[in-house]
């Protein structure tokens, strides 16, 4: 006898799709394309710093159809026969040499239920092609849980295509809702996830409209490391557990006149806070909560005196399983102890610019001089231009190196001076006889009587 425990299809489908978001899981499918990438390394002749050069994702979204096509080396056979379809990973070893952000073995499966019922998904991989298709029927069976593949010659170039057609009632009212494009609002949304691959050379396309990427600015002004302060980033980076952590923080534009308010100019309130990256991905955008240290444990929580505040943490690691995200890969794991140690670093930083902008919350001339001496780049870049000696050891926490600027004060202004004279001695006497009747008393003590003496002869006359 025995007990039938395998799940329903249907109920096991629902549960997949139910706790991600649409475009988490889009996402989803896009990074399976950069991990192809990783997988099939750089396209020669490499580009310094490019890794991902000359890959491509498109995606087309329309009322009636989602595609995503990429030439990022596709899905080998044997791979796809085994493995690829399956909910949940069964070989951890894989790619674990490779800093691929795939983990569970569900993303892809997950994105596809999300969408739509008909799907079909072809591969061009150098060792063969093929296409699976899933359908509707499939779906009704809850006996058979292995899907048709179809063999085929592999054509150049070496990618994957996923396409599915026939959408989910909602899904489909939402891809087509003309009023408010949501081709234009998950452009938006990918841009802030996706700038940091974009800019090592990947290319996505949404509509057939290339995705720009949005780089995170840094001031600098070089004089910080030769004289003793100026305006530079807070940055720290270690290696802890196999995981590699950069941080830096700092203004990011200079600090408005009192009378320019928020709408004025190109800043806006989106460009400020902390940006969390992990193996490359953008986790949190410009976040300003708790989860990225504001209002917690001495730092102020964010307010727009702290408007021009901004800067970014990154986390990669070959093993996708010790980065500090949720399993939907969207967000922050707050219980990481990785994560929560780095958010010291992070209050650090944070305390150093909100005391910064508390010195300096009023428009002066100062103000603006200091400000006039730094200029603007892309705040990844500014770790390599700190000088070797400028870099202290952290030998707490996480350890690791910090590099923590010595930002510029008002200058003090002066409550007090001395007064500094000389009498003849029967003078001072004198004096002294008539204010003190002390004849132990000492010439300092006899200038300061007559001060206070004139003083409130001074303030009766007024
Ligand atoms: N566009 C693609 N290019 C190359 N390989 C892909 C592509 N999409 C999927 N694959 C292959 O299919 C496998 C399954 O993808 P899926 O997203 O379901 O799981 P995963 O990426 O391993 O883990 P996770 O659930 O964390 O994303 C991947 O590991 C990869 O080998
Ligand atoms: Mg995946």
């Amino acid at each position: 006898m025995e007990a039938k425990a395998f799940p329903a299809k249907r109920f096991f489908v629902e549960m997949l799709t139910r706790d991600i978001d649409l475009e988490a899981a889009i996402l989803d499918l896009l990074d399976n394309c950069v991990d192809g990438c990783l997988r099939a390394g750089p396209i020669q002749p490499a580009v310094e710093g490019k890794p991902y050069a000359g890959y491509f994702a498109k995606i087309t979204i329309s009322q009636d159809n989602f595609k995503i096509e990429d030439n990022c080396g596709g899905i080998e056979k044997k791979l796809a026969e085994d493995y690829a379809f399956r909910f949940g990973r069964i070989d951890s070893e894989r790619d674990k040499d490779i800093a691929t952000v795939g983990v569970y073995g569900i993303g892809m499966k997950r994105a596809i239920f999300k969408i739509g019922t008909n799907s079909k998904i072809l591969s061009n991989h150098p060792n063969g092609g093929f296409s699976v298709t899933i359908d509707k029927n499939w779906m009704e069976s809850d006996i058979d849980w292995t899907l048709p593949m179809e063999e085929l010659p592999a054509q150049i170039p070496y990618g994957t295509l996923i396409e599915i057609n026939t959408l989910h009632p909602g899904i489909s009212n939402l891809f087509g809702n003309i009023s408010e494009s949501y081709a234009e609002n998950f452009s938006t949304k990918l841009q802030q996830s996706y700038s940091y691959i974009i800019e090592k050379g990947f290319s996505v396309y949404v509509n057939d409209k290339l995705i720009e990427s949005k780089h995170l600015k840094t001031l600098l002004d070089e004089d910080a490391f030769t004289e003793n302060e100026g305006i530079a980033p807070y940055v720290y980076k270690t290696t802890y557990d196999d995981v590699e952590i950069k941080l830096s923080f700092g203004l990011y534009e200079k600090l408005v006149d009192d009378d320019d308010n928020l709408t004025s100019g190109t800043r806006t309130k989106n460009d400020a806070g902390w940006t969390v990256i992990c193996n490359d991905r953008v986790i949190l955008d410009n976040d300003k909560s708790i989860r990225t240290g504001w209002g917690e444990s001495g730092v102020p929580q964010y307010h727009s005196q702290f408007i021009a505040l901004g800067g970014y943490v990154s986390f990669s690691a070959k093993d996708a399983g010790k980065l500090p995200v949720t399993t939907t890969k969207r967000n922050i794991d707050l219980e990481s102890p990785i994560y929560s140690s780095t958010k010291e670093e992070m209050k650090r930083a944070l305390k150093t610019f909100t005391d910064f902008t508390n010195w300096w919350k009023s428009q002066t001339k100062e103000r603006g001089q200091i400000q006039k001496k730094s200029s603007t780049l892309d705040i990844r870049t500014a770790a390599e231009k700190i000088p070797e000696n400028k870099w202290k050891a952290v030998r707490t926490g996480l350890q690791g190196h910090r590099f923590k600027p010595t930002l510029p004060k008002p200058p003090q202004k002066r409550t007090h001076a001395r007064i500094q004279f000389e009498k003849p001695i029967e003078e001072i006497h004198a004096v002294r006889d008539f204010l003190l009747d002390d004849s132990n008393a000492i010439p300092y003590d006899v200038g300061v009587a007559a001060f206070d003496w004139a003083l409130e002869q001074a303030k009766k006359s007024k």
